[in-house]
């Protein structure tokens, strides 16, 4: 296929289904169908990526009750999974009445790397240092001056040396706070003007050139961290409690000495982050990247969530970096990221790390509450049979017949189908 770029959506589409679907009408209706009715909607969203021929609606759900510092949000969450929204759901209702979730920001710095090859004397790049530094935060004031008007910019220039590990390699690695936009293209900017920059001072200063490898952010952001925590008496589990709490406590220590406990426990805190994240037209990938690295970041892979209980009182938290924007990108082009931010109160970033963190705390509690109680499955199951209840088109008298029969049975498709034959 050549030029396929250069077509236009119809003639995509009919391509797309005479290759794959050889020309089936109902097929060509599917793609057609998740179209927005609106055209000039649907043309926002088609430039958010390239050779689209429809739209892949996922559920727009919402989480109400959070109480989160003190101010109580109704938080809004897209996601595939069933069951996620409903344990975020309870689990902010169960610690609205137990003082809420408390979050601290521990920083929004974020981080841009230029990479570079040097060839000359590391000792003399070294002594170069502050005053490249003061000639780069001079020379990039025409990118940065709108940053700095909002408080932001550039807060630091370090240089590393990897050269031990490939010859001649260098980074310079740049600090940036970028208040409310998530600040990828500012930083990728300002770092292609820093290597310009680099380029032409090193030539001036030591007659070498450097080779710029690349300019790039790093998705990485330690110092860009959010701690969500909840706590109250073991008692507050109510009968039982004091065991509930340990076994609780015990789930979480699982996964903080076990790597493959570690991943699905933390798969579960995702499931909370990444949905509110995707509601507010914020960057999942990038998550999801940073707060694995830093499940890493003793070189093995841990749970993101630590538990303690201290003399009767229970104590859950989570500390992840999140970097996020409320200005700029996808949060006001798509209409519905626009609302959901509007329905948070138009947070700042920093507000948003505050409640996405909080949701991610909220599902780590529910699902491991459930996993040491009752079992996922149980939860799980209503919600599948009801998918397959729908799958097969089921009236809504036979939907409350299998409910039913299923309350205390295993649910499987062909056993759902064989009841409603029956
Ligand atoms: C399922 O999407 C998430 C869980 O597996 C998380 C966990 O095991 O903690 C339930």
């Amino acid at each position: 296929m050549q030029g396929f770029s250069k077509r236009t959506k119809t003639a995509k589409l009919e391509w797309l289904v005479q290759q794959y679907f050889h020309n089936d009408a109902q097929a060509a209706q599917i793609f057609c169908d998740m179209a927005h009715r609106d055209p000039a909607l649907q043309k926002i969203i088609d430039g958010f990526s390239e050779n689209t021929v429809s739209n892949f609606l996922l559920p727009y759900g919402i989480a109400p009750n959070f109480l989160i510092n003190g101010v109580t949000y109704c938080v809004p969450m897209v996601i595939e999974e069933s069951s996620v929204v409903a344990a975020a759901s309870a689990a902010a209702k169960f610690w609205q009445t137990r003082g809420g979730f408390h979050v601290e920001i521990m920083g929004t710095e974020k981080i841009g790397q230029l990479h570079f090859n040097y060839t000359g004397d590391v000792g003399v790049l070294k002594t170069l240092l502050p005053e490249l530094t003061t000639t780069i935060l001079h020379e990039t004031e025409a990118l940065t001056a709108n940053m700095q008007k909002r408080g932001g910019g550039i807060t630091g220039i370090d240089l590393e040396d990897f050269s031990d590990r490939e010859p001649h390699y260098f980074q310079l690695k740049l600090r940036f706070e970028t208040c409310d936009s998530m600040g990828a293209n500012f930083i990728n900017s300002v770092l292609e003007e820093t290597g310009r920059i680099l380029t032409h001072f090193l030539k001036q200063k030591v007659g070498i050139e450097p080779t710029i490898i690349m300019a790039i952010l790093s998705n990485y952001t330690p110092n860009c961290l959010a701690k969500a925590w909840v706590e109250c008496p073991v008692d507050s589990f109510g009968t039982g409690g004091a065991a509930l709490a340990e076994k609780f406590r015990k789930a979480i220590r699982i996964a903080e000495i076990d790597t493959f406990r570690a991943v699905t426990h933390n798969k579960g805190i995702f499931n909370g982050i990444d949905a509110v994240v995707l509601a507010t037209g914020n960057d999942f990938r990038a998550t999801e990247a940073c707060g694995h690295a830093h499940a890493a970041r003793t070189g093995r892979y841990k749970s993101l969530s630590h538990c303690e209980i201290k003399n009767n009182m229970f104590k859950f938290e989570l500390e992840i970096p999140l970097a996020f924007g409320t200005v700029g990108g996808l949060t006001t082009l798509h209409p519905l990221a626009k609302l959901s931010l509007a329905m948070l109160g138009n947070p700042t970033a920093k507000t948003l790390m505050t409640i996405v963190a909080a949701t991610g705390l909220a599902q780590n509690f529910a699902a491991v509450r459930s996993l040491v109680t009752t079992g996922i499955q149980k939860g799980h199951m209503k919600m599948h049979l009801t998918n397959i209840l729908n799958h097969l088109q089921a009236s809504e008298p036979e939907i409350q017949a299998a409910l039913q029969h299923f309350v205390d049975k295993p649910v499987s498709f062909s056993g759902v189908r064989i009841f409603l034959k029956k």
